[in-house]
């Protein structure tokens, strides 16, 4: 059920997305690309994503979300793993603010 949330992907748009919905979800619903190696079991960290605002709305990072980011490049204390990242309340100004590290985005368009 759509209660109103959205998510921002900084330099993609803003799209809708509901309770229960993942970060990599949303953005595979919109063609944002997020790269998922791993189908979204964890087990990898191409899908690492920054989030900007709204983090008061995702579920906690598990033990292995945290593990898989220590091997992710660039993490910050805003990395999460966008396959693992779920929505579970609106967010307080009702939007989810999400950067895309750029070496992932670089490693998706395999430019340069
Ligand atoms: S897609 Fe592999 S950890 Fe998210």
């Amino acid at each position: 059920m759509n209660a109103g949330i959205r998510i921002r992907f900084e330099g993609h748009g803003e799209f809708d997305a509901a309770i229960g919905d993942s970060i990599l979800d949303v953005a595979l619903r919109n063609d944002v690309d997020l790269d998922h190696a791993c189908g979204a079991v964890c087990a990898c960290s191409t899908c690492h994503v920054k989030i900007d605002t709204g983090a008061d709305a995702l579920s906690e990072a598990s033990e292995d979300e945290e593990d898989q980011l220590d091997t992710a490049r660039g993490v910050t204390l805003a990395s999460r793993l966008g396959c693992q990242a779920r929505i579970e309340r609106v967010p307080s100004d009702g939007v989810i603010a999400v950067s895309i590290p750029a070496w992932n985005v670089n490693l998706v368009q395999e430019g340069h």
